[in-house]
């Protein structure tokens, strides 16, 4: 079982993409568990601000270091294996090696930054590890969650198909990772306009499994 703690000042982003498809059975399986929590429920003052001005001018708002920390110690489990990790385009750039280190976890909170940033002893003092997950940047934290919250999820035993786990899990024992090789299914024959045809590779109806999988490995896309 893997526990997501997600902190956020946009806990209804994270409802339909929790409550859909194979997150929802695999929280209903006790697979794995989300958490999405308001960071405003760990603000003090009587507005319920999380954010305030930078000091030494400029423009925007800063994510404030309290509301943050009370929640990340509210949140993490004692002895568990757990990490903490800040959203942001400066991290460490997420792939699948690192999906499948953080799967291993029993812990992840999650910390969305927004607005012009978060104060930086957040990043110093509390956080394990800062992920991007690319060079570009976004309006905060929730989308780069979702997808290390997804990615992470399909590598838990049980919450995707057997058949596509077990696939993968023999590539990793080959130190490989991979994104799949073409797919095709019927027709096999497609007529999108008159005269012209899109056909499926005729090895794929050969029957010969040793020629397929030439074929598919031939055409597989390496990633790690
Ligand atoms: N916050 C804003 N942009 C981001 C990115 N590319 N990755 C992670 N967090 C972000």
């Amino acid at each position: 079982m893997i526990t997501f703690d997600v902190i956020t000042i946009f806990p209804k982003l994270f409802e339909p993409f929790i409550g859909e498809s194979l997150l929802a059975k695999g929280q209903k399986k006790k697979l794995l568990k989300i958490g999405v929590h308001d960071l405003r429920k760990w603000a003090k003052d009587k507005h319920r601000s999380v954010d305030d001005k930078p000091f030494g001018g400029g423009l925007g708002m800063v994510v404030k270091v309290d509301p943050v920390y009370r929640a990340v110690q509210k949140l993490k489990k004692k002895g568990k294996k757990s990490k903490v990790i800040l959203f942001t385009p400066r991290g460490k750039k997420f792939d699948q090696a690192m999906a499948y280190d953080l799967s291993r976890q029993n812990q992840l909170i999650f910390i969305c930054g927004r607005y012009e940033g978060v104060d930086e002893r957040i990043a110093k003092h509390v956080v394990d590890m800062e992920i991007s997950i690319g060079d570009y940047v976004l309006m905060g934290g929730e989308v780069p969650a979702m997808a290390v919250i997804e990615a992470v999820s399909r590598l838990v035993p049980g919450v995707i198909g057997k058949s596509q786990f077990l696939k993968e899990r023999l590539q990793k024992g080959r130190k490989k990772g991979f994104l799949e090789y073409p797919q095709y299914t019927r027709p096999e024959i497609f007529e999108p306009k008159k005269n012209i045809k899109w056909k499926i590779p005729k090895v794929l109806m050969s029957g010969n499994h040793k020629e397929i999988e030439e074929w598919r490995e031939k055409h597989r896309k390496i990633i790690l």
